[in-house]
């Protein structure tokens, strides 16, 4: 039986103006805590922006054919995700290069949806920089040789993956908050998101704080990287100026934080939204007034054999929060 379904081309129109949400259990009547919940994408995270973003790009360019092209992409998950079911919906093919330890949830989404994986033994976040990155090195050798079919955007130097985040989601945070915002945070992998928001946010208020959060080394947050295991990608690299403070999360916090965001809050997060709320809480701490804005990537339903191995939830747990969660989106590969 064939899996794929490709969803109509409007379905790109859904990307963006996603809910920004008080978390009011966190917040106290002088430091409010708010969450952008990406999980609203239609392809279920942050990475439908810089994906969509990137393909409209290249089309203008006209480095795409419909019913030609292949987009090749090495990911950790969400990008590759949000390119499927993009370019799917616009009429390329997709593969995608991913490292083996990427949760099996996440290698289901990608194959229902039609892509073709090719699996490497690389860190969670693939790593960048010259002998180290297996999955970079592996897309690039089999698009290289075939420029008449392969297209790889490579969201580690794209500017089109910064550009969506100055263009959209810097944006609505602004419009979200009245303006009234005093902190951004979000974790880190290309780092897309960081300077694109950030950039954005600092030209209408140069005081607003930019704190990037990076993973512990060794680490198990899918979407996010530790920078003194992998180089800094030139993306990132090219506006790193942009951050005024760094928070490294613990494998440990983030989940913590994940179930307490299920506990008090009702939402069923991602472990990258774990690490947020960690640093969110942390720079409250120090904080008399404030406005914080964290990034909630993606929601938790690609995780629960990633939570079942290190006992954030017991399936009681785990079904009685998808069943009663607030603010879960279905996003379009459920259809699937
Ligand atoms: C769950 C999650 N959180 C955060 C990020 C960080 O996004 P960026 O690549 O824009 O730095 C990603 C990126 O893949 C992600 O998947």
């Amino acid at each position: 039986m064939n899996m794929t379904t490709v969803a109509r081309p409007d379905i790109v129109s859904q990307i963006g103006n996603t809910p920004l949400v008080e978390l009011n259990s966190f917040s106290t009547s002088s430091v409010k805590l708010f969450a952008k919940l990406e999980w609203y994408n239609p392809f279920g995270s942050v990475k439908d922006r810089a994906a969509y973003w990137m393909v409209k790009e290249a089309e203008r360019k006209g480095l795409l054919r419909k019913d030609k092209s292949v987009i090749i992409e090495p990911t950790s998950g969400n990008t590759g995700i949000a390119l499927t079911g993009i370019s799917q919906a616009l009429g390329y093919k997709v593969e995608i290069v991913i490292p083996d330890k990427v949760s099996a949830e996440t290698k289901k989404i990608l194959k229902r949806l039609g892509a073709t994986l090719h699996e490497t033994s690389d860190d969670l976040c693939p790593r960048v920089g010259a002998g180290t990155d297996q999955s970079i090195s592996l897309a690039k050798a089999i698009s290289k040789p075939r420029p008449d079919i392969y297209y790889m955007p490579n969201q580690y130097e794209n500017d089109a993956n910064f550009l969506a985040h100055y263009e959209s989601t810097g944006p609505e945070i602004w419009k979200q908050t009245n303006g009234d915002v005093t902190h951004f945070l979000t974790g880190c992998g290309t780092g897309g998101t960081i300077t694109g928001t950030a950039t954005f946010l600092k030209e209408k208020n140069k005081n607003i704080k930019i704190i990037a959060i990076q993973a512990q080394k060794n680490h198990l947050l899918q979407g996010l990287r530790n920078f003194e295991e992998s180089s800094m990608p030139d993306l990132f690299l090219r506006r790193q100026k942009i951050v005024d403070e760094w928070f490294t999360a613990t494998n440990e916090e983030s989940f913590r934080l994940v179930k307490a965001l299920a506990v008090k809050e009702r939402l069923l997060v991602g472990p990258s939204s774990g690490s947020v709320m960690a640093s969110m809480l942390k720079a409250a701490e120090k904080l008399e007034s404030g406005n914080l804005v964290g990034i909630f990537a993606d929601d938790g339903t690609k995780f629960k054999s990633l939570y079942d191995q290190q006992g954030v939830f017991t399936d009681t747990e785990y079904y009685n929060i998808l069943k009663n969660a607030k603010n879960l989106s279905k996003p379009a590969y459920a259809l699937v």
